[in-house]
């Protein structure tokens, strides 16, 4: 996708032909931003940029409901039913450690592409140094792996398998439905990367049959970066890899912020819904979410969305 734009020289940054920059990076991250993306970050700042969750003022509740629309409009948009099983992260980078970190350990096998991102291969190359048992399928000359070479590969042990939706290098979209289909009869793990699909092709929960997606929300989704998170699907068991704060929904369930020190606060309650991972859900991050591609006009498409790429200038 590329989008041509009458350019804020203001950075002193050079602007190409005629004063106009034609950007070619949107694989990377969307540029410019959709002006609604742009307004609700600056009204996240200005006027919400409360803590949410912390405390009971109406601000703050505020703050917290937009995080939850936010959470509803994207479980929605990835067609996962419980709105609960949506995480907020850091961006894919962090949701793919999560899950990938979560779900193996010692003795575990598990099975990736070739033609997957980094975000993907290092934790794993990580987890090979640690006794996990990683293998990489290839791809044919037109760039789509086979399911049937993922399928002949499972073991016993093999957890999970962890693949590219859509290829950063060369865009082709994998059709992974087959191979979710033998996971799930085998009781192995899918976790799909959508981080290049989420916004430009359909990415269904069901229809892949993943039991994790990893998305970011700085691409196709049009958010800001240091946006991201996963849909765990119901049963699935993410150990916990990282402890601290929780999300505001959280703060219904263990009590008030006062009693925070409280050994069984400080020890993780075993109720806690172990993908839903300590961590900060920030209004400017997060809850920009929903300026995004996500909810222009509650068109929740991909295909609205991509209208809504070509149609930035
Ligand atoms: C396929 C794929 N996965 C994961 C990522 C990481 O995304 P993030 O920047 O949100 O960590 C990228 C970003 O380039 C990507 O293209």
């Amino acid at each position: 996708m590329n989008q041509t734009s009458k350019p804020d020289t203001s950075c002193g940054c050079n602007s190409g032909r005629d004063g106009y920059l034609i950007y070619l990076d949107n694989g990377a991250t969307s540029f410019p931003k959709p002006p609604e993306v742009i307004v609700a970050m600056e009204h996240a700042c200005r006027v919400l940029g409360v803590n949410p969750g912390r405390s009971g003022y109406d601000l703050c509740r505020e703050a917290g409901r937009v995080i939850e629309e936010t959470r509803m409009l994207l479980a929605r948009f990835f067609g996962g039913p419980d709105p609960e099983r949506l995480v907020f992260t850091a961006n894919a980078t962090d949701a793919l450690n999560l899950a990938i970190f979560g779900l193996l350990g010692p003795g575990d096998h598990a099975i990736s592409s070739a033609l997957d991102h980094n975000s993907t291969l290092r934790p794993l190359w990580h987890l090979s140094e640690q006794g996990v048992e990683v293998e990489h399928v290839g791809f044919d000359e037109r760039g789509y792996i086979d399911p049937d070479d993922v399928i002949r590969r499972f073991r016993p042990n093999t957890r999970a398998v962890v693949l590219n939706h859509g290829s950063n290098v060369i865009g082709t979209v994998q059709p992974l439905a087959p191979i979710g289909r033998a996971c799930r009869a085998r009781g192995i793990h899918l976790v799909v990367d959508v981080s290049q699909t989420a916004g430009v092709a359909p990415v269904n929960l069901d229809d892949l049959g993943a039991d994790v997606l990893c998305f970011t929300g700085h691409k196709s989704l049009l958010g800001p970066m240091g946006t991201g998170g996963m849909y765990v699907r119901a049963g699935v068991d993410i150990r916990h890899t990282r402890a601290g704060w929780r999300l505001t929904t959280h703060l219904a369930v263990f009590g008030q912020f006062s009693e925070s020190l409280s050994p069984a606060l400080v020890s993780e309650p075993p109720r806690m819904s172990p993908p839903l991972i300590s961590g900060q859900a920030s209004v400017p991050d997060t809850g920009n979410l929903t300026g995004t591609g996500v909810s222009f006009d509650r068109r929740v498409s991909p295909a609205g969305i991509s209208l809504r790429l070509m149609s930035i200038n």
